[in-house]
């Protein structure tokens, strides 16, 4: 038995939110794989719109979704997300780091991170789920992720529940591994 790794977990639990004729929102769409991902769970009667910085991205993103007409992909930073999108929705997935395969050198930044994860956590429905995987083993991540953490720890509970999934952080190693925080709204 292997252990799922985060980004399978991040799919387990936005399985249960998000069914078909919802709304969905990709940060952080990458090399697209939960775009796709979204784009299948909602179906052809819902919606999913995704973000990326990098062109790069988005046009491999295309590639895979272009027979996928409930996909609406944007060339524009996360941060931007509240000038396209209205809520409510029901999942939005965000997945820091860098470009697989890509620059490496475009990594996702606290200063915007945050301020797109404050607006993703204000467009979810009763009910609706954010997920964010954490990579704080590239330079820059350790910081980023700290204030990740932080943010998820201050989202007021009576609106609501967190979980975060990882190892237990108990050797170097660990302290680098990826690990997974999600917010569920509650109904
Ligand atoms: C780890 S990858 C995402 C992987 C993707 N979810 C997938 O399924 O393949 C992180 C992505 O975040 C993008 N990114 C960096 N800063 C961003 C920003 N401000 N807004 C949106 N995307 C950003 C990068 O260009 C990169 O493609």
């Amino acid at each position: 038995m292997s252990l799922p790794r985060v980004t399978e977990l991040a799919h387990l639990l936005v399985e249960r939110c998000l069914k078909p004729g919802g709304r969905a929102i990709d940060a952080t769409v990458g090399n697209g794989h939960d775009t796709l991902f979204l784009a299948r769970l909602v179906g052809p009667g819902g919606r999913v719109d995704g973000f990326d910085l990098q062109a790069a991205a988005i046009e491999r993103t295309r590639m895979k979704t272009s027979e996928l007409p409930q996909v609406h992909l944007h060339t524009l930073g996360h941060e931007r997300i509240g000038e396209l999108v209205a809520g409510p929705v029901d999942a939005v997935m965000f997945n820091l780091g860098y470009l697989p395969s890509g620059d490496k050198s475009v990594i996702t930044l606290p200063s915007s991170t945050l301020p797109a994860l404050e607006t993703a956590a204000n467009l979810l429905g009763g009910g609706g789920i954010l997920t964010t995987v954490v990579y704080p083993g590239h330079e820059g991540g350790a910081e980023e992720a700290a204030a990740v953490v932080r943010w998820f720890q201050n989202l007021a509970r009576d609106c609501y529940r967190v979980v975060h999934f990882g190892p237990l952080r108990a050797s170097p190693a660990e302290h680098d591994s990826p690990f997974l925080l999600a917010a569920w709204r509650e109904g």
